[in-house]
């Protein structure tokens, strides 16, 4: 064992604790049983930033200091991307959608039927890294690409599992609307393509998530940025981060209508079930980003009877968690009405975590780049628990 493995377990009882040189001690931490630990680094700073702000508190949502309702209504996520990377809000910032290279499609032809989308967009953004070398430090056009180039794969992985060539994008189309085009081999409803790029820009940052923290401790260690996205994918695929909106879709689904509602939750909470599309770990207010989706679903016809139920049961589901959890604040979160707005684009449910991550990849490659520029190795400390230090038995051969 080397030392450091060795650092926080107890002593065997017959040797001295402190073995080390007085200098050394001086200048190393404390010991990890005197720090205090926080399950979940909940609530650690583990980074300065200034990319996003997210005041949980009072559920606000800045980038770069501008709020997220504004940007929904002034901006696209073109301008929105070139804000968190450059910190320019520039009027002619544009992002268009990438034609794929061969190995890519070469790829996508070869997954099994089965595919998740959420892994074909990790395996696309692999085999792209292989193919274009990004080396550290990651740069804004590397992220530029990378972004560009991410809704070309997710449709084209989607045609291919349906029978279906992938098609070549239209570029006259913004990112969301291109990437739609691919997806159905025409161009897009404008008003569709309009309320995808305001989903963009409500999921393209949002601070120290598991998914971008993922993405800064890859980075760190000054590895690439394909591999830094491959593990924010992976890190988004879970459940509790970006698999929440198809859940919605299919808990409504299952309450089925809003009388029946109260009853549901109640018997959910008491099995212990998550209700998805609800709570926080940031947010103690109503999340302002599914607030900003709620308007856009409110602009889209053919949503309005999914969206009624949605927003009774909402009221039920708020009206239970303020009873029965007194203590803890849980409204409702971005993936409530993500799931609406993804649903009234035309997306199947197993597209909704995927297309969360191209979103997201506005956000990633910000502080992929945040990151290098700080260029110091994350790499916490961890509180041993195991037994104390003894010697190996021996087998007596
Ligand atoms: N349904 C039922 N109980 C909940 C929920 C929920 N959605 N959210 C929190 N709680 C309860 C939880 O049971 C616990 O209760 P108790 O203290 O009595 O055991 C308490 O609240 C604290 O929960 P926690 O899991 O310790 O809190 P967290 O900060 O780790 O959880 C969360 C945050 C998002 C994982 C959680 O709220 C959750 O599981 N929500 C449902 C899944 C979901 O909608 N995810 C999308 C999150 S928003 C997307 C993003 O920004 O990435």
């Amino acid at each position: 064992m080397t030392p450091s493995n060795t650092e926080n377990a107890p002593s065997k009882p017959d040797e001295p604790a402190a073995s080390k040189a007085p200098a050394a001690a001086a200048s190393a931490p404390k010991p990890a049983a005197e720090r205090p630990y926080s399950p979940g680094l909940e609530g650690v700073l583990a980074a300065e930033t200034a990319i996003g702000y997210v005041d949980g508190a009072n559920g606000r949502l800045l980038y770069r200091g501008y709020p997220i309702g504004q940007l929904v209504e002034k901006g696209t996520y073109g301008q929105v991307a070139e804000l968190l990377w450059t910190g320019e809000w520039r009027r002619t910032a544009r992002l268009v959608p990438a034609e794929l290279p061969e190995p890519v499609v070469c790829a996508l032809h070869e997954l099994p039927e089965h595919t998740h989308p959420m892994d074909a967009l990790r395996t696309a953004v692999s085999v792209w890294g292989a193919w274009r070398r990004p080396h550290w430090p990651p740069t804004v056009d590397q992220v530029r690409e990378l972004t560009s180039f991410a809704p070309s794969a997710l449709a084209a992985f989607h045609r291919i599992r349906n029978g279906q060539d992938p098609v070549k994008p239209n570029q006259k189309l913004s990112l969301a609307g291109g990437f739609l085009q691919q997806l159905n081999g025409k161009d897009p409803d404008p008003a569709a393509a309009r309320a995808l790029d305001a989903y963009f820009v409500v999921g393209a940052e949002h601070g120290l998530n598991a998914s971008t923290f993922t993405c800064r401790v890859i980075i760190s260690t000054r590895s690439d940025l394909a591999s830094a996205i491959c593990g924010a994918i992976g890190a988004l695929k879970g459940p509790l981060h970006g698999g929440a909106p198809a859940e919605v879709v299919s808990q409504l689904h299952e309450i089925g209508s809003p009388e029946k509602a109260d009853k549901w939750v109640r018997e959910a909470i008491a099995r212990g079930d998550r209700i998805m599309g609800f709570g926080h770990r940031v947010y103690r207010a109503y999340d302002p980003r599914a607030a900003a989706l709620r308007k856009v679903a409110e602009g889209m016809a053919d949503m309005a009877d999914w969206l009624d139920t949605a927003v009774k049961v909402e009221d039920v589901v708020l009206r239970i968690f303020g009873e029965l959890k007194p203590d803890r604040v849980i409204k409702t979160n971005v993936e409530y009405y993500a799931a609406a707005v993804l649903q009234g684009v035309g997306l199947p449910p197993d597209l909704f975590p995927p297309t969360f991550a191209l979103a997201r990849m506005a956000g990633w490659g910000a502080h992929a780049i945040e990151q290098a520029s700080a260029d110091k190795l994350i790499r916490p400390d961890a509180r041993y628990v195991g037994p104390p230090e003894t010697d190996v038995p021996s087998f007596g051969h």
